[in-house]
C-alpha cells in the first residue's frame, strides 16, 4: 500500500470481528509507529495503556458508551488509553510563550500514526474523545493529575470501506493569503 492509498483506507471502524484478537506483533507495530511520532521540542508527552485483560477492556470501554455514543468501545477487540504526561521543559515554556497548546497536538499526531500503522496491518481503529475520564483514572490507577486525551479502539473491522466526506478544498486551502 502506498501512502495515498494507506490515507484513502484508514477510517474510523466502530465494528469490528469480534472473534479475532489483535496479535501482540501487530500492536506492538502499532505503539511503535507511536513512538516515532514527532513532539514540540521532542518532549513525546505520552503513554499507552494497552488493555490486554478483557474484563478491564470492558469496564473501560463502559466509560465511553454513554448517551447513545461509542457503544463500539464495549467489544473492541482492542482499546488502548492514551495518557498526556508531562512535556520536557522547553515544550512547557514554548506552549506558554506562545500561547499554545503543544501537548495536544503532539497526543494528535502519535495517534494519527497508531492508526495509520493499523490500517496497514489490515487493522481497523477508531480514536475516541467521549469518555469519562474520570472513571478510566481510577480504573487503571491513573493518577488523579494526569489527562486522558483520547482513546484508541483497534480490531479487525467488519464494516465496508466508506468514502470519505470532508470539505472541498477551496474551504480548507488558499495560497498566498486568507
Ligand atoms: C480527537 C478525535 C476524537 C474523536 N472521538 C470520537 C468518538 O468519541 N467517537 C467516535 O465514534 N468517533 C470519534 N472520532 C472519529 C471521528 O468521528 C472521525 O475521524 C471523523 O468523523 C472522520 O471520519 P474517518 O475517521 O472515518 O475518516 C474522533 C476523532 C478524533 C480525531
Amino acid at each position: 500500500m502506498n501512502f495515498e492509498e494507506l490515507i484513502l483506507k484508514r477510517q474510523s471502524d466502530r465494528q469490528y470481528d469480534t472473534s479475532r484478537p489483535v496479535e501482540d506483533e501487530k500492536l506492538n507495530k502499532c505503539i511503535e509507529a507511536a513512538r516515532l511520532a514527532p513532539s514540540a521540542c521532542n518532549a513525546q508527552p505520552w503513554k499507552f495503556i494497552a488493555l490486554r485483560d478483557p474484563e478491564i477492556r470492558a469496564k473501560v470501554g463502559q466509560c465511553a458508551a454513554s448517551m447513545g455514543m461509542n457503544k463500539f468501545c464495549l467489544d473492541a477487540p482492542m482499546l488502548v488509553v492514551l495518557v498526556l504526561e508531562k512535556p520536557n521543559l522547553t515544550s512547557k515554556i514554548g506552549s506558554v510563550l506562545k500561547n499554545k497548546e503543544y501537548t495536544l497536538i503532539d497526543v494528535g499526531i502519535t495517534a494519527a500514526h497508531f492508526c495509520l500503522q493499523a490500517t496497514e496491518l489490515g487493522l481497523g481503529s477508531c480514536i475516541v474523545g467521549w469518555f469519562d475520564e474520570k472513571k478510566i483514572r481510577k480504573l487503571l490507577g491513573i493518577p488523579s493529575s494526569k489527562r486522558i486525551p483520547l482513546l484508541i479502539c483497534a480490531g479487525y473491522p467488519a464494516s465496508p470501506q466508506r468514502p470519505k466526506i470532508r470539505k472541498d478544498l477551496e474551504k480548507i486551502y488558499s495560497t498566498d493569503k486568507y
